[in-house]
C-alpha cells in the first residue's frame, strides 16, 4: 500500500492510473481536498477497483492523516498536493502558505512520528518522496545553462516560494531526522486531465470555443515541456531506486517559447478540427497583459536521473502535444464537467 496526496488532481490523478495500470501494483490510498483542481472524474475508472481508495480531506488535517497512516500502514508516501497554480498565488497567496508549507510541514511530522514506530525492513524501506517544482530555482536568461540540482533557491512567485520553503522542510527532516525523503523537481508538465487554468488546456479549449487565446507579455518566455505519463514514470523511478535525501530534476528537454507552443496547437487544431470559416486557429491569438514578476525562462538539466537511474522521457514535444490535443477532442464529457462553477469564476477575475 502508498498513501498518495492530490491524486485528484492532474499530475497525481495521472500517476493513480498509470500506477494501478499494472496489474500487480500495490494498491493506492489517495487523499486530496477536492478544491477546485480536484476532481474525480478523472478517477471515475477506478470506482470499482478495490485497489484504490479515496479519502476526501486535508493534509494539514493532523488527525486524519495519522489515522491513515495506522489503519494503512503505507509503504511510502508520495506528496503531489498543493496549491500550483501562479496566478492564482498572486491573487491570493495564503491558501499556498496553507498547503504547500503547513500542510507539507503537518504531513512530514505525521509520517515521521509513524516512520520512527516502525522496525526493521518496514521502517529502512520507507519512503517519503515530495513532488516538487523547476520554479523554485527561478529565472534563466537566455544564455544561461539549465537548471541542475546545484542551483540555489531563487524562488520569484508566492507559489514557487512556498514550494521552495516546502522542499527545505523537507530536506531539513532527512538532515536532522533522518527521516527517509528524495525530493523530484519537475518542469511544465502537460497532458490528459489538465485543468484549462494552465495555458496548454486553456488555449485548447478557448480555440475551440472561438475565444482569444491569450498571450502574456511578448510570448517569448519560455518553458521547459514534459508529457505527463513521463514524469509519472520518473517519480516511479525515484520511489524505487532515489537515493535518500537527494533531489532529482525531472525535465523533457523540450524548451519552447509560450507563442511557439500556442502556434503548435493551432496548427494541429487546424489539422484535426479546422474551423468552419477555413481561417487558422492562430486568427484568436491575443496578446494581453504579463503576468507581475514573470519568471522569462525555465529549463532542466536532467541528466543525473539518467545518468543514475536510466530514466529518459518517453514523448517529444511533438508527439506529446498532439496526443494531448486529440486527449481534449476525445473527453468533452471530462471538459464539460470542469468547466463549470469556480473555473468559471476564475476566468472572471484573471482576463476581465
Ligand atoms: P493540481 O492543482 O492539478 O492538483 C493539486 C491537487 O491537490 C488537487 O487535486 C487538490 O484538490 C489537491 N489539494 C490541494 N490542497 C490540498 C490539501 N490541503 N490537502 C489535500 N489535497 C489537496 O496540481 P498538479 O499540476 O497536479 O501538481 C501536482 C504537484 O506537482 C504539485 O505539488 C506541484 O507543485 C507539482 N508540479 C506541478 C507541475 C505542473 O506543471 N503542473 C510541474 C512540476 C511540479
Ligand atoms: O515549471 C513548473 C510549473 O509549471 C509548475 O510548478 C506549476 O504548478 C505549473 O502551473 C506550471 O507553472 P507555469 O506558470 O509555467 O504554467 P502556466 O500554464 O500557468 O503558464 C505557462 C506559461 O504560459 C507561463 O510563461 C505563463 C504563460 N501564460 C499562461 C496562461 C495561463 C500565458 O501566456 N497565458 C495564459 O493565459
Amino acid at each position: 500500500m502508498i498513501l498518495i496526496t492530490g491524486g485528484a488532481g492532474f499530475i497525481g490523478g495521472n500517476f493513480v492510473l498509470d500506477w494501478l495500470a499494472n496489474p500487480s501494483a500495490e494498491g493506492i490510498i489517495n487523499l486530496d481536498k477536492l478544491t477546485y483542481a480536484g476532481n474525480l472524474a478523472t478517477l471515475e475508472c477506478l470506482k470499482n477497483d478495490s485497489r484504490h481508495q479515496f479519502i476526501h480531506g486535508d493534509i494539514g488535517d493532523q488527525g486524519l492523516v495519522k489515522q491513515l497512516l495506522a489503519e494503512h500502514k503505507p509503504r511510502a508516501i508520495v506528496n503531489f498536493a498543493a496549491e500550483s497554480h501562479v496566478d492564482r498565488s498572486i491573487h491570493g497567496p495564503a491558501d499556498f502558505v496553507q498547503t504547500n508549507i503547513v500542510g507539507t510541514f503537518n504531513l512530514l511530522e505525521c509520517a515521521r512520528e509513524y516512520w520512527n514506530a516502525l522496525e526493521g525492513q518496514a521502517k529502512e524501506q520507507f519512503r517519503f518522496h515530495h513532488v516538487s517544482t523547476d520554479e523554485v530555482y527561478g529565472s534563466l536568461s537566455a544564455s544561461d545553462p539549465a537548471f541542475t540540482e546545484k542551483n540555489s533557491y531563487e524562488p520569484n512567485s508566492p507559489y514557487s516560494a512556498s514550494k521552495a520553503a516546502s522542499d527545505h522542510l523537507v530536506r531539513a527532516w532527512f538532515h536532522t531526522y533522518g527521516f527517509p525523503v528524495v525530493t523530484t523537481n519537475c518542469s511544465n508538465n502537460y497532458g490528459p486531465y489538465h485543468f484549462p487554468e494552465k495555458l496548454i488546456p486553456l488555449v485548447i479549449l478557448n480555440a475551440l470555443d472561438g475565444k482569444p487565446l491569450p498571450i502574456y507579455g511578448d510570448g517569448q518566455q519560455v518553458r521547459d515541456w514534459l508529457y505527463v505519463g513521463d514524469h509519472c514514470s520518473a517519480i516511479r523511478e525515484v520511489l524505487a531506486r532515489g537515493s535518500l535525501g537527494e533531489t532529482y530534476n525531472i525535465g523533457g528537454w523540450n524548451e519552447k517559447a509560450n507563442l511557439d507552443v500556442v502556434k503548435t496547437i493551432c496548427s494541429i487544431l487546424d489539422q484535426l478540427r479546422p474551423r468552419a470559416d477555413g481561417k487558422s486557429y492562430a486568427a484568436q491569438i491575443t496578446f494581453v497583459k504579463d503576468r507581475p514578476g514573470h519568471d522569462r525562462r525555465y529549463a532542466i538539466d536532467a541528466s543525473k536521473i539518467e545518468r543514475e537511474l536510466g530514466w529518459k522521457p518517453a514523448e517529444t514535444f511533438e508527439t506529446g502535444i498532439r496526443k494531448t490535443v486529440q486527449w481534449y477532442l476525445d473527453n468533452p464529457q471530462w471538459v464539460e464537467g470542469v468547466v463549470s462553477g469556480s473555473y468559471r469564476d476564475w476566468l472572471q477575475k484573471q482576463y476581465h
